[in-house]
């Protein structure tokens, strides 16, 4: 293998990290799954899920990605020879995969809400949003043709090599959605009544304190993290020995938590002020932020500038999430790259159809009482990804001595021993309690 190219700056490495990881969980899912939850206990189980699991198998998948220099798979044959663990690259393959063949038909979506944003088909008095994303996700063909528009997108981006064109471009263009939501927040909180959406978000229901709820927290958690799937993994690999993984991971996490509770910040008030249900599912944001731009001047305009923004957002990850899938996929066979992500990425494009269909044609096919696009999330957030994290931080806990891994962290002592004691026991026992439980409750 040649010798690899290497971030020049953290702050470069930073942003992609936090680009990858920065997308449709916080905003789209954070909220909705919130909002099915009853709100602040999941909230909080959320955050604390990210601090204490999340974080702690962050530095990890940093530590390992480092360590290896190289994809995955070949990273753990390299660094534990004859051992099993690389087989947590194929999870995160698969996990990936299945991961995009749904987060494709939510980039849909997206694509949908732009056009009509042209269109200027989503603003006028008296429009019933949930209506409006009903008529959308019950359309087949609009919801395949969507779906199969973004994900040919994601695709030409891989392909062209623009990506670096695109992360460069989401260097403002993320500050500039973070000023979007600062703006809709102001908006929504002066609504009449946005006070029950603060309550909702923040005064604790502890009927809703479950194990699972706690699942979802946690699956939650490391999705919107890009944990479990070895993602992390890849970009460290690209990191100078230099850099400091703590910080870097502590900067990733508290920009995930900060734009997912600016999210629920924007969208909850306006549920409660203009009388919607927080319980509409993952048509939620497409739901309510219509509603919010409608009770602003130049509402119309302002709505294609976020809609576009957003698609940004959700390209940075989904072309990560393409990525992980082509880099496990080749392993050292980088001549085949070309071919291979349009394979995968057509393999995943047919995976997601069902998906695209479930809440239509196909909504009466449930598997384990959920529809299939639920199914699939269920199968990746609250199974796949959790077990790919617990050997992530079995790996790094125990297979790497002490020597090595303290010499990684580059931290003091306390954060050292923390990071070691969670990765070691509180995470890979929590994980599997709540896996357990989940899967035989
Ligand atoms: N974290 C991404 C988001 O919130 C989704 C995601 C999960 C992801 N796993 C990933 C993105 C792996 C890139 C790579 O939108």
């Amino acid at each position: 293998m040649s010798s690899r190219d290497h971030f020049t700056s953290r702050i470069g490495f930073i942003l992609a990290a936090a680009g990858s990881a920065i997308g449709l969980g916080a905003i789209w899912k954070f909220p909705y799954m919130a909002g099915t939850n009853g709100g602040s206990v999941f909230i909080l189980l959320f955050i604390l899920c990210t601090i204490f699991i999340g974080l702690p198998i962050l530095i990890s998948e940093f530590m390992i990605g480092r360590r290896g220099q190289r994809d995955p798979i070949n990273s753990f044959k390299e660094q534990a020879p004859g051992k099993p663990w690389y087989t947590v690259g194929w999870i995160g393959l698969i996990a990936a995969g299945l991961i995009l063949s749904f987060y494709s038909v939510v980039g849909g979506w997206i694509l949908s809400y732009l056009f009509r944003a042209l269109t200027f088909s989503l603003t006028g008095k008296g429009l019933n949003f949930a209506l409006l994303f009903n008529d959308l996700i019950t359309n087949p063909w609009e919801a395949i043709f969507a779906q199969g528009t973004f994900m040919l997108l994601t695709l030409l981006i891989v392909q062209a090599g623009i990506k670096g064109g695109i992360e460069v471009a989401s260097k403002w263009m993320m500050p500039l959605l973070f000023i979007f939501f600062i703006l809709l927040f102001i908006r929504s909180i002066t609504l009449d009544g946005a006070v029950e959406g603060i309550k909702f978000m923040f005064i604790p229901d502890w009927s809703y304190f479950n194990v699972d709820t706690l699942v979802l927290a946690l699956g939650q958690a490391f999705f919107s993290l890009s944990l479990g799937v070895c993602a992390m993994i890849t970009y460290a690999s690209y990191l100078a020995k230099s850099e400091k993984i703590v910080n870097s991971a502590v900067n990733v996490a508290a920009m995930n938590i900060i734009i997912s509770l600016l999210a629920g910040l924007v969208i909850f008030p306006a549920v409660f002020a203009l009388d919607y249900s927080p319980e509409q599912g993952p048509g939620l944001v497409f739901i309510m932020i219509p509603a919010v731009f409608e009770q602003l001047p130049m509402g119309s305009i302002l709505l294609i500038v976020f809609f576009i923004l957003l698609l940004f957002a959700t390209v940075t990850s989904s072309i990560a999430l393409l990525e992980v899938v082509v880099a496990i996929g080749i392993g050292n066979k980088t001549q085949t790259r070309k071919k291979a992500t349009w394979i995968f990425a057509i393999i995943i494009f047919v995976i997601g159809i069902p998906s695209a269909l479930s809440f239509g044609l196909l909504s009466d096919l449930k598997i384990l009482d959920k529809s299939i696009f639920d199914f699939v999330d269920y199968l990746t957030s609250g199974i796949l990804l959790p077990i790919g994290a617990l050997m992530i931080s079995l790996f790094a806990g125990f297979h790497y001595s002490k020597k090595i891994s303290r010499e990684e962290m580059q931290s003091s002592p306390f954060i050292y021993w923390t990071w070691l004691i969670i990765v070691r026991f509180i995470a890979p026992i929590a994980i599997l309690v709540i896996l357990l439980n989940s899967v035989l409750g």
